[in-house]
């Protein structure tokens, strides 16, 4: 079987097994996506769902430190895509059973595989279908080709911002970088740091109205997160705030947030990581085109 027939197969059995890959991003660094990535993910885990979440920023790779995973994990994707590692060998535990896996697989990356080795790798990938139902991928800040593809492959994406005027503009980058791709991808907004809800909603709808107007996309709008020192504090302390801190402000928004997000039904498209791979590669493929035209 080669690699488009796989992936095929993979699509029709996620119908039996969907398991959502949401993206967690942002133009600007520090604006909060790997708080969200795990606290999220935890405030789901409680609530029964089979989290796993991907530290795809490896220049600064920190979700186990922010998660408590401690030690960290010793193998990360490189490991297992070199053919070194099993993939089981690559997850790490954390609190309320979340799954952990280090690493940023790319364009660069895929495009060196062997068709056997591809052929392996989505295999072992598509193993996790059985682990998880939902995957966060916490991607590292801004416009680069790799974090773009995580983006357009994901089946949401949580796009995350502060009220400050160059995180918004930095957002609307992503908005606009993605416009020029495609108008459906599901993005929804998070509107970090705020010193109440109001500021939140007028950051979120200001973002809505204009990637409405100027770029003709529509952008949905999650929910806010206030600005409370316990996120920092249990980043100092390496646990979760929303364990530490259930009754803290910003756990009652996470609270909020996953109400919302689980609220939001799946699309009747969504392929499971089959899906997002199948996606992944043909992102690669116009990069690769889109390099090459360019010389
Ligand atoms: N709601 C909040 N209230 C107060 N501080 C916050 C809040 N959210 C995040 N922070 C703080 O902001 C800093 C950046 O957060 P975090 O590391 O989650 O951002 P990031 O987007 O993942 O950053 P990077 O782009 O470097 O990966 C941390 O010190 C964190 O404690
Ligand atoms: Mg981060």
């Amino acid at each position: 079987m080669d690699q488009a027939e796989r992936l095929r197969e993979l699509a029709k059995e996620k119908k039996k097994n969907s398991v959502e890959i949401i993206a967690v991003t942002s133009g600007k660094g520090g604006v909060g996506k790997t708080s969200i990535s795990v606290n999220l993910g935890i405030a789901f885990a409680i609530s029964g769902r089979k989290v796993l979440i991907v530290d795809a920023d490896l220049g600064l790779s920190n979700v186990n430190i922010i998660a408590g995973v401690v030690p960290p994990p010793r193998y990360n994707l490189f490991h297992f895509i070199k053919g070194e590692k099993e993939i089981k060998d690559i997850i790490a535990e954390g609190p309320c059973g979340i799954k952990l896996i280090t690493g940023a697989i790319g364009i660069s990356t895929l495009a060196n595989l062997s068709p056997k080795k591809r052929i392996e790798f989505i295999e072992g990938l598509s193993s996790l279908n059985s682990i998880c139902d939902m995957i966060f991928i916490d991607t590292s800040a801004g416009l680069s080709g790799k974090v773009m593809s995580f983006i357009l492959s994901s089946d949401k994406v949580l796009l995350i911002t502060t009220p400050e005027p160059t995180a918004i503009a930095d957002a609307y980058g992503i908005i606009k970088a993605v416009s020029f791709k495609t108008k459906d991808l599901d993005i929804r907004l998070i509107v970090n740091k705020v010193k109440n809800a109001e500021e939140g909603e007028r950051v979120a709808n200001r973002i809505i109205e204009i990637a409405g107007q100027f770029l003709g996309m529509r952008v949905g709008k999650l929910g806010v997160i206030l600005d409370d020192h316990v996120v920092c504090d249990s980043v100092h302390q390496q646990t979760p705030f929303f364990l530490s801190h259930p009754k803290s402000k910003a756990s009652q928004c996470i609270y909020n947030l996953r109400n919302v997000l689980a609220d939001i039904p799946t699309s009747d498209n969504n392929e499971g990581i089959g899906g997002f791979l199948k996606r992944l590669f043909r992102t690669e493929r116009e990069y690769m085109e889109f390099a090459r035209d360019e010389g």
